[in-house]
């Protein structure tokens, strides 16, 4: 979603400002814009389409500036349009303001402002925040900021400058993330650490609340309502390299391809083999409070969703705990049943997905111990549970959520063999599972060697419009996240079922032109999905299986196979998802997509 990048230093301001914001493109977006202080104006460029386009828009004139703010904007009041893009001015072109977030009193403010006299240019609701601190600023630009952030109601991440003090750039948040680069005579705000690590290592996350004036290369840390703040200093831990494509033609590629090493990295330090045990320090849980767990909610949204669904049929069958698992946006609004001995995890990628955030909170509300499974070190969502376990995938860049997938899915594992160990599982059946999880990297390489193999698949199948995945047990939800992968970067129809609901309506749809990917590993329901692909056939429907080597006999049965190792069905998804990630991503680039920013989608949807 919007992103923000913001300078103030000893070095032109413009260079660092566009280059930030094309590390801020992965998130998605329909409009870029900068202002830069200069001379007691500040210049403001702003365009709709591609950060491309506004560098060739400004290519010929002037940019001076040390101080400046930046921005990408994914509309949600108003059209993507040159006036809607930020940074926003007030009407006198004082301040110039770049906004995250939903001002939802916008309506009445602006109404108010109106009758005073401001004319408004635009459509969105961040405009009112600008004219508002535009409204308060005499010379005093946190106090204006300040009083402004007083009067009204939603989420923020704001920077702000003002034309006659070209020392100072104000942020604030509440809702939206602002991390601060503090480098050597220059400090940089962003909405995200990837637009500032190629500057420093050297963080402030700023929490919800808090106003951060940058000046003459010191910051000042307040609440909102100014009692003085020490920020804490974090260091980033992955450095720019992880922003590179690193040869790969898309993001989402390299990603499908780092999982071998994304997999080992969330087990490292986590196994202890020889035991069959699995060790989450993180969780800041005693042996005694995990034994009283009695009911595990999993709270998520898209892709978490999916690994939240992997995780309740391995935790029910391996431990005995009963598991729900919820789409945020509806726990949060349902006034969900939660006890001292119920355990909340929510599973965020980003960890700053709005709905999940809110659901997290609304948890913490209830009473609930509330732990994250999260990859973003630092989110809101990291910071705001109790405790948690970290992904340690590195930056997932590609919107389509790929390595994050199977990295949550390893650490469902892990918090099964944890927690089974305590309960049902033996010292013997553990060591099985954690030998079989640390072979799982190996057998993902494996998979990945038939690239060529599924390319060829895509190649056959990329001008169909429609497409069923099916799967049962552990590889229902599997189903659901090759559909979505499909859907969101090719534009292509694909719907999820579990393989025998197909007969409850959707077996109506398969034709010829409807190929059906099902998963048909060899296990306990092995012989159930063979029937359904039969009645695939019945009607004339193609299947492509993903099915466990050395069954030849599905052959007969399907038009293509893409084999996968045998692993213990609980681990099965690991490997059966990535060829379904490799399908997806092919079939859209067939279809000459936009792979790693596909239409409409954002890859940390931090709105409700
Ligand atoms: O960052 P999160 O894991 O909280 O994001 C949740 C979803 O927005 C995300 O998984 C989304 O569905 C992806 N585009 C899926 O590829």
């Amino acid at each position: 979603m919007c992103g923000i990048v913001g300078y103030i230093g000893n070095r032109e301001a413009y260079p660092i400002l566009i280059e930030g914001l094309s590390a801020l493109e992965y998130r998605g977006y329909d409009s870029a814009g900068i202002a830069l202080v200069d001379c007691g104006m500040v210049n403001v460029h702003k365009d709709k389409g591609k950060v491309d386009n506004l560098r060739t828009l400004t290519s010929d004139c002037p940019k001076p500036g040390f101080t400046g703010i930046a921005h990408t904007r994914w509309a949600t009041h108003g059209a993507p349009s040159t006036i809607n893009s930020h940074p926003h001015t007030d009407c006198q072109n004082r301040i110039a303001m770049v906004h995250n977030g939903i001002i939802e009193n916008y309506s009445y403010l602006k109404d108010k402002l109106i009758k005073e006299g401001v004319e408004f240019v635009s459509e969105t609701d961040s405009e009112v925040l600008a004219q508002l601190i535009g409204k308060y600023y005499s010379g005093d630009l946190v106090r204006a900021v300040r009083r402004a952030l007083s009067e009204v109601e939603g989420t923020f991440g704001i920077a702000v400058v003002a034309c006659d003090n070209p020392g100072v750039l104000v942020g604030a948040r509440r809702g939206s993330p602002l991390v601060v680069g503090v480098g050597e005579e220059e400090l940089l705000l962003a909405s995200d650490a990837s637009a500032i690590v190629r500057h420093t290592k050297k963080v402030i996350y700023l929490k919800d609340n808090n106003l951060i004036e940058l000046k003459n290369g010191e910051y000042n840390t307040t609440t909102l309502d100014n009692k003085k703040i020490k920020p804490e200093i974090h260091r980033l831990e992955w450095d720019a390299d992880a922003l590179a494509k690193g040869g790969f033609e898309h993001f989402m590629l390299k990603e499908i391809f780092e999982q071998p090493e994304t997999i080992k990295n969330a087990m490292r330090g986590r196994i202890l083999a020889d035991d069959g045990i699995a060790r989450l320090d993180g969780l800041n849980l005693v042996f005694q409070e995990l034994r009283e767990i009695n009911r595990i909610i999993f709270v998520a949204c898209g892709t978490s969703w999916h690994a939240a669904l992997v995780g309740e049929y391995m935790i029910e069958e391996l431990t005995g705990i009963p598991v729900e698992v919820e789409y945020a946006s509806e726990f949060r609004y349902r006034n969900p049943i939660i006890d001292s001995h119920t355990l909340v995890f929510v599973i965020s990628q980003s960890g700053e997905t709005a709905d999940t955030l809110a659901a997290l909170r609304e948890a913490a509300h209830k009473g609930a111990t509330v732990l994250g499974i999260c990859n973003s070190v630092g989110s809101t969502i990291a910071r705001e549970t109790q405790g948690g376990v970290y992904l340690h995938a590195g930056p997932e860049i590609g919107v389509a959520s790929t390595k994050a997938f199977t990295s949550q899915l390893t650490i469902l594992s892990l918090l099964t063999l944890l927690l089974g160990r305590m309960r049902r599982i033996s010292h013997s059946e553990g060591m099985t599972i954690a030998r079989a999880l640390q072979n799982i990297p190996k057998q993902v390489a494996k998979i990945l060697k038939q690239n060529d193999h599924i390319r060829q698949i895509a190649d056959i199948y990329a001008n169909h419009n429609n497409f069923l995945y099916l799967g049962r047990s552990y590889n229902f939800p599997v189903a659901l996240e090759g559909a979505l992968k499909l859907k969101e970067i090719s534009y292509v129809h694909a719907e999820g079922y579990p393989a025998a609901e197909m007969k409850h309506g959707p077996i109506a749809l398969i034709d010829k032109d409807m190929p059906s990917v099902v998963l048909a590993l060899k296990d306990s329901v092995y012989d159930k999905v063979i029937s359904n692909i039969q009645e695939i056939n019945a009607r004339g429907g193609k299947v492509i299986a993903i099915a466990s080597e050395g069954d030849k006999e599905i052959e007969k049965f399907v038009h293509h196979v893409i084999y996968i190792p045998k692993t213990l069905a609980m681990l099965s998804p690991l490997l059966s998802v990535i060829p379904l990630q490799l399908l997806a991503y092919h079939i859209a680039a067939f279809r000459g997509c936009e792979i790693d920013q596909p239409r409409n989608l954002a890859k940390s949807v931090t709105v409700e």
